[in-house]
């Protein structure tokens, strides 16, 4: 099978998905079932041109976080090593054509699927699914649709609110309401009523770039200018209490089956920081998680429950992770759980609690890949 990894992207994720796809193709080159594949390693770099990235003999891309250190630039920087790949425009070829500055056109020859292991806006957010499904190309994970609403946290939350999911409140602060003092002022009004401490986050990110907690409101204006610089529009949360929990979803394994969810994840943050931060979730070891979650069987019955629900309310394809807030009861019952939101492409990097979720359920990494290439390709 002829898969095309593609990887890196112009999103503030790039350097994560570096390590999402080094992870991967690791794992899967050193496994049994190695000779299945055959990859082509397509990267994206951060200035959004595309280049054919040379794969070793063995092994993956060299692409891991060394000495706590993300990959500071996953991809070759320079203009001559730069090719272009894009896809035929006959949407019956599947073929991958890469052009090379100066030098005549190439066929990558035929695909047979593409694993887009691209994380936030440009990758995650539809817009590569859309150039796939022009070109006919088969891909692993959501598609247009349900991509873009999962990346956009907005019209995510109006999906599963209207769906009878709980969710926690939230503010919308978009560019024109930023614009004035006024309404600045209003948005300042109407943060109040949310209480402190709030999330405030850009509506289309991950990884918590640009996210900061706010205890006060002196420091909203400078949260908000922080969001900013990754999207126009902000979305300002209220803090939920409770224990993180997170839990897989693979799409079912015949096409009418139902998706499968895996067993709960619950993560802890310890150290200096005051939530689930970037640095947490990649680079200081700052985080315990207890796989399955320490939650009774009707918890755990109901959350995957609720992660397949939610996954079929936005429509989403292959794989997702669900993220929650878990509420204890005060009477000794079930407890509540609030969702925080979907991520259609989740992170594979070493940390990374999908990949985890499924290894601690018995599966190999290559079966992981595995089931995600062949839902993908029926
Ligand atoms: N956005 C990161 C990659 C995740 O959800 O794992
Ligand atoms: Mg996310």
């Amino acid at each position: 099978i002829r898969v095309a990894v593609v990887f890196g992207g112009r999103s503030s994720e790039h350097a994560i998905s570096c390590v999402t796809a080094g992870s991967i193709l690791d794992a899967v080159r050193s496994s049994p079932d190695a000779d299945r594949y055959e990859f082509l390693p397509i990267g994206i770099a951060s200035d959004g041109r595309w280049v054919l990235a040379e794969l070793p003999e063995q092994g993956g891309l060299r692409l891991s976080i060394e000495d706590g250190r993300l990959p500071a630039i996953g991809l070759p920087a320079s203009a001559e090593r730069s090719n272009l790949v894009t896809m035929a425009g006959d949407p019956t070829a599947r073929e991958l054509t890469v052009h090379e500055p100066g030098a005549v056109p190439k066929s990558l020859g035929e695909v047979d699927v593409v694993l887009p292991l691209l994380h936030g806006p440009y990758g995650e957010d539809g817009t590569l699914q859309g150039l796939l499904e022009l070109a006919g190309i088969p891909y692993v994970g959501s598609g247009v649709l349900a991509s873009a609403v999962s990346m956009d946290k907005e019209f995510m939350k109006r999906l599963l609110a209207q769906a009878g999911f709980e969710i926690g409140a939230y503010e919308v602060v978009r560019p024109r309401d930023w614009a004035t003092e006024e309404g600045r002022s209003g948005v300042r009004l109407a943060v109040e009523e949310l209480g402190y401490p709030v999330f405030v986050k850009p509506a289309r990110g991950g990884s918590s770039m640009g996210v900061t907690r706010v205890d006060r409101q002196e420091d909203l204006d400078q949260a908000i200018e922080v969001a900013r610089r990754h999207d126009p529009k902000v979305l300002v949360e209220a803090a939920i209490p409770g224990r993180e929990i997170e839990c897989g979803v693979l799409e079912g394994l015949e096409p009418l089956d139902r998706p499968e969810a895996s067993m709960p994840a619950e993560l802890r943050v310890t150290g200096p920081h005051t939530f689930y931060d970037f640095e947490a979730k990649y680079l200081d070891g700052s985080t315990e998680v207890d796989i399955p979650a320490r939650l009774s069987a009707e918890e755990i019955e109901d959350i995957r429950e609720q992660t397949i629900g939610v996954f079929e309310t936005l429509g989403a394809e292959g794989l997702a992770r669900v993220d929650f807030f878990y509420q204890e009861s005060v009477d000794g019952g079930p407890g509540r759980f609030i969702v925080n939101e979907i991520n259609t492409m989740p992170g594979f990097t070493p940390t990374s609690m999908f990949p985890q979720m499924w290894l601690a359920a018995g599966m190999t990494y290559a079966e992981l890949i595995g089931r995600l290439v062949d839902t993908a390709m029926r």
